[in-house]
């Protein structure tokens, strides 16, 4: 059976760089009380104009020329995103307008900043329907159209971006990653805990209403912080254990980029030192589903993730879902 690969990933952020100190301008708010809290240093923020496509965009082409494949040979294109421009088109639909890819199956998934693994795990069902599949995989977000600037206890951690990688069945030739194993799961029973609740048809709003709180980010960080810990540690050690693996066998841990010390209590919860972890939230703060892959792009073609190394992925995000991944380079 062939394995299923990332053939080639690519990133795209905004140009514009929001600083903490940037921040201090804009809310009650210092660097110190950032960086001490969330590690987080500057974010990528869209200047007026830009949208989510223009990093979808962006992304796919980064991605489709590391992969050496021609846009026209994609199949299928998925977008893990909360954040699409509109309701309707949606943003896979956008994408695949920009590249002039008419005709394909083009899908969002809304698993927030589990977007990615969510998208990974799709690709793999649709190659086994369609083994000659050459999937574009988006997951991105312009996480500060949703942020509501006045609350110092949200805006400060999340920026804009988005990653991308194609995925198909292995060919034999050069490949970033073979993807061994992805595990999932969610509890909507805690969606509370984390929303952007206005726009979507639970919020009824009349031509002309003001939009208020429930159209921004809304958080209770403390509890949230609990369960990203508790459940990308529990689905990271339940996927090896699945692969009668330990903690020794993963080179690089890969998590999601809420929040320095999430990242470093996953680490410690599942033995892997400090510098087997891959960290960029400094540079990125949280960009929700870009998250995962532009650490794993990045992770790749800086060397962190050079042939031969395996690397344990794992998110966690709104609604909630979490998941993990396997990948040997
Ligand atoms: N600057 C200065 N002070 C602040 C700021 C700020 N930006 N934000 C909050 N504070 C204040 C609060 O008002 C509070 O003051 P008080 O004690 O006088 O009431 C104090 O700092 C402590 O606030 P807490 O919220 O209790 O601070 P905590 O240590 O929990 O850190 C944080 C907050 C960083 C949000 C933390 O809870 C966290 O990281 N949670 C996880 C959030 C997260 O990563 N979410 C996303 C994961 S899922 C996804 O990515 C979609």
């Amino acid at each position: 059976k062939q394995p299923v690969v990332i053939k080639g990933l690519g990133f795209h952020v905004p140009e514009r760089i929001l600083t903490n100190q940037d921040l201090e301008r804009i809310v009650d708010t210092s660097d110190e009380w950032i960086t001490t809290r969330s590690g987080i240093k500057t974010r990528h923020v869209v200047s007026e104009g830009e949208s989510l496509s223009d990093l979808t965009h962006g992304a796919s082409l980064k991605a489709l020329a590391d992969a050496e494949v021609s846009p026209e040979a994609i199949t299928h294109i998925l977008v893990a995103t909360f954040s699409a421009e509109n309701m309707i088109p949606s943003a896979a639909c956008t994408l695949q307008d920009r590249l002039g890819l008419r005709g394909r199956m083009a899908q969002d998934i809304s698993a927030a900043c589990t977007g990615f693994l969510y998208a990974l795990e799709t690709a793999r069902g649709l190659l086994a329907l369609h083994p000659e599949a050459k999937i574009l995989i988006c997951s991105g977000d312009v996480v500060t159209s949703r942020v509501n600037w006045e609350d110092r206890g949200t805006c400060v951690l999340f920026g804009d971006g988005c990653g991308a990688a194609v995925v198909m069945l292995d060919d034999g030739g050069p490949r970033r990653a073979v993807v061994r194993d992805v595990a999932l799961a969610s509890d909507g029973a805690l969606g509370d805990l984390l929303t952007v609740k206005g726009g979507g048809s639970g919020t009824i709003y009349k031509l002309g209403d003001p939009v208020g709180e429930e159209y921004f980010v809304q958080m209770q960080g403390r509890e949230v912080f609990k369960h990203a810990v508790r459940s990308m540690t529990n689905i990271s050690r339940n996927l090896l254990k699945k692969h009668e693996l330990t903690s020794d066998d993963v080179d690089v841990l890969l998590p999601h980029q809420a929040n320095l010390r999430i990242i470093e209590a996953v680490g410690k919860k599942l033995a892997i030192p400090n510098e087997r972890v891959f960290v960029n939230v400094d540079k990125y703060g949280n960009t929700s589903a870009a998250s995962v892959p532009i650490a794993l792009a990045e992770a790749v073609h800086d060397g962190t993730l050079a042939p031969g190394r395996r690397a344990l992925l794992t998110a966690f995000g709104g609604g909630f879902t979490w998941g993990a991944a396997l990948l040997d380079t």
